[in-house]
Parts: C-alpha cells; structure tokens; sequence
C-alpha cells in the first residue's frame, strides 16, 4: 500500500515516525507492506528534515494526489479551505482518504462521504476525534450492537487543561490560558478551543455515528469556558461537582440533543477527575450500559496512531463493507436537533444579593411557583465587612425556557446585584 502524506507537520511528522519506527510490527498485522512513496508540503526544508530518501517531495499537493504511486492520500493540514479541495480532488482521482480534519468532517462529511461512495474508496477520519482515543471505532463497530443512548465527552484538551489548572492552581481563565500556550497546548490562535467549537465539531460527527443522523455542525448549541470564574469552580466543589467542557448529544424522545458547554459533573464520576490535557468519553448504549474511553486527544504520535490504524484498516481490507457513518444509507435520517431553550437540565445558580431580611423566603417563592425544587443550596457571606451573601444552588431537572424566566424575575429583584451565572449540570448516570 503506498501512502502519500500532504502536510508534515505535528501529526503528519507522527505519521511518519510511526509508518517507519513500527513498520515490522505492522508488517505482521497487515501481512502487506505499507510504503510512504510521497510527501506534500509548502515548507519544503521542514519536509527536507523530517522525510528521508527514497520518499518523493513536493510543494505541490496536486501532484500527490494525481501521482500512480499514492493509493491512499493522508489529509493532515487541518481547516475547510484548501484542505477540501485536495480531498475532493483525491477521492474523484479514487484514493482512499485518510485525515485527522474534524472541522472538514463536521463541516462537509456529507458531501465527502457521498463522493468517495460514488468512488468506490474509503473516507477515514478517526484520529478526528478524540485524538489516539479509538472512538470512532468504539462507537460505529464495538458497539453497533446497541442503541446508543447519550455521548458525553472532554474532547478538547486545551480547555481541559486549563480549567484543571484554575481548580488545582487557583488561577484565573487568563493566566490559565497563556500557561497553555506557553507549554504548547493551546494555539497561538485558541478561539476553536476555548469558545467550544472544537468541541462541537467532534461531537457533531460523533452524533451523527451514533443516531444516524446527518451531520448537522450548523445546529449544535455551543458555548465556551471564557466567562468561568475561579468562584464557581471553587462553588461547584463545594457541592461535590467539577467543571468541565462537557460536549453532549442525546437521543430524546423529541430528537437529539447536541451542545457544548461548561457542565458541572459529580466529582465520584471517573470523567470528573479527567485532568490537564488528557480527553474521555462516555458512551452509553441500551444494552452495554454506559462505557469510558480515555487517553491523549492530541499530540503529535496519539492522533498519528488513529491515522495509522486507519491506513493499517484500509490495507487490511477490513472497512469496505462498514458504512462510512455508521449505519447503511437508507436508514440515515434527519431528527430535530432541539434548540437549547428545549433542552432539559439541572442548574446550578449563583446570585449575588444584597442582605435583607424575607431575601430567601422571596427566591424560594419564585422557584415554588415555578414547580422547580431546589436540591441543594449555599448562603454564604462573601466578606466580614459585607453582610451580602452569595447565594449558589443546584435546581432539580427544568427546561432551559423555565429556568431562564425564574432567572429573570429572580434578576429583577430590587436585591439583585448581579447578572445571575447559570451553569448547566449532568449528573452522567
Ligand atoms: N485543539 C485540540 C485540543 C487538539 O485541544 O484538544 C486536537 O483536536
């Protein structure tokens, strides 16, 4: 099998020290030996230092794609522009594709899938979640026996990093945040991660495996971990809970639920004690019950190994007869993907009022007349010299349209002081 790899950066380099370092090992799990014939890159010195002779290279990726020595073209540029156009090429040339490009598959999986069926070759793309987690796989062939019920996951490591650093180092967002970049695990440009649409890429292709829905990026509710303060993550422990960037779809009887947001979880759940860079997901299927799959979600060799099984899976021959997304074409449809002010959860609260006597008959009011219990709660005065409490409390279960409404009229209080933080909580069971 000959592999052509366009872009040699972090994961491409991986790729490539895998397919060489472990050749033999693979060797005796194919029976077929798997060849890099080229490489494709604009940065031709950095391709120059990494690839060794005999590899052809070039700074033109057309090339690669239309060379009879590529079978299988590696995608590993990332992004939705040039990327897509080069995977588009490849499969009409009719080479398989591997990539490790979420945004590309939350984004335009549809259309690419369609295109490699038409070409009869395979379209791969498990190093594009989760990294070297094997959740693709998990999901589609382990456990395709189930029906599966929910997916939750920590499935950006930058975020996950930096908010294990504002709890165990009492740091704030920003510092937290520049620390990540300064250790190399945020980008210089971290805005996919931190306002959550990495996340959402990820698990919008993960829904879509999991229910036989389309891909559907442009409805995921998303909402990033920039406004979390060093309070409520402190708040949060105080309750039993930890914070995290949960990324969530959900088969309802409405239809799917598919959002990422910051979640309070149970501190005694494995996945609440995921920490620093490191990704988890749970799945939970009707029959297996609920499943965990943890490991490294980036870097250059974990993503690189998710590449590799790919190319190992489609000189083996093994995928051919699997569907691309899960479940046969025929029997992928479309199912309301519920906005979020439908979506139904618990809250956690926290108000910052000014002290009077009757304030807490007065908040209680409103959430009785609601119908909403509050299930556990925390009057705390914020200083000695102010008497004025913070007030934080977890909710039973309510829609987000009800909990919004209390928020307002809680808000509109005269002893409100303060915008109220709601933060949506899973208790994951
Ligand atoms: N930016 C991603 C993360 C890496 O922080 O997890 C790979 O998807």
């Amino acid at each position: 099998m000959r592999v052509g790899l366009i872009g040699i950066g972090t994961v491409g380099g991986g790729t490539y020290k895998i397919l060489t370092e472990n050749s033999e090992e693979i060797f005796k799990k194919t029976g077929k030996k798997i060849e890099i014939t080229m490489v494709a890159d604009t940065n031709l010195s950095l391709a120059k230092n990494i690839v060794k002779a005999p590899v052809t290279i070039t700074d033109d990726a057309t090339k690669l794609i239309q060379s009879n020595e590529v079978d299988i073209v590696i995608e590993l540029i990332g992004g939705v522009g040039i990327s897509r156009t080069f995977v588009q090429q490849a499969l009409e040339n009719k080479k398989h594709v591997v990539t490790a490009n979420k945004a590309l598959i939350a984004m335009h999986g549809e259309e690419l899938v369609k295109l490699a069926k038409k070409n009869n070759v395979i379209l791969a793309y498990e190093a594009s979640v989760a990294g070297g987690i094997p959740i693709i796989k998990a999901v589609r062939e382990g456990l395709a026996a189930n029906k599966i019920e929910w997916i939750a996951g920590i499935v950006n490591g930058t975020t996950n990093y930096i908010l294990s650093e504002m709890k165990e180092n009492n740091l704030s967002f920003n510092v937290a945040l520049k620390q990540a970049q300064e250790l190399g695990f945020a980008e210089a440009d971290p805005t996919f991660d931190i306002e959550g649409i990495d996340a959402a890429h990820k698990i919008t292709i993960l829904a879509s495996l999991a229910f036989g829905i389309p891909i559907n990026f442009d409805a995921a509710y998303i909402e990033g971990i920039t406004q979390l303060t060093q309070k409520d993550i402190t708040y949060a422990e105080e309750l039993g809970y930890r914070i995290k960037l949960l990324a969530i779809t959900k088969l309802v009887s409405d239809g799917v639920e598919l959002r990422v947001h910051p979640t309070l979880i149970p501190e005694k759940r494995l996945v609440a004690n995921v920490n620093g860079p490191m990704n988890a997901v749970l799945v939970k299927g009707n029959m297996v019950g609920p499943t965990l799959y943890y490991g490294a979600g980036a870097g250059a060799e974990a993503t690189a190994s998710a590449v590799v099984a790919d190319i190992i899976d489609i000189t083996r021959g093994s995928t051919f007869n699997i569907p691309t997304l899960g479940f046969v074409d025929e029997y992928i449809s479309a199912k309301k993907i519920l906005p979020i002010e439908e979506v139904k959860s618990e809250f956690y609260l926290r108000l910052s009022m000014s002290n009077k006597a009757g304030l807490l008959a007065k908040i209680t009011n409103i959430f009785a007349k609601n119908d909403v219990s509050i299930d556990a709660m925390v009057h705390k005065e914020i200083s000695d010299e102010s008497k004025d409490p913070d007030i934080f409390l977890i909710t039973s279960k309510i829609e987000e349209r009800k909990i919004n409404e209390i928020i307002q009229e809680i808000e509109s209080l005269p002893d409100n002081k303060e915008k109220i933080i709601k933060i949506r909580v899973e208790e994951l069971n």
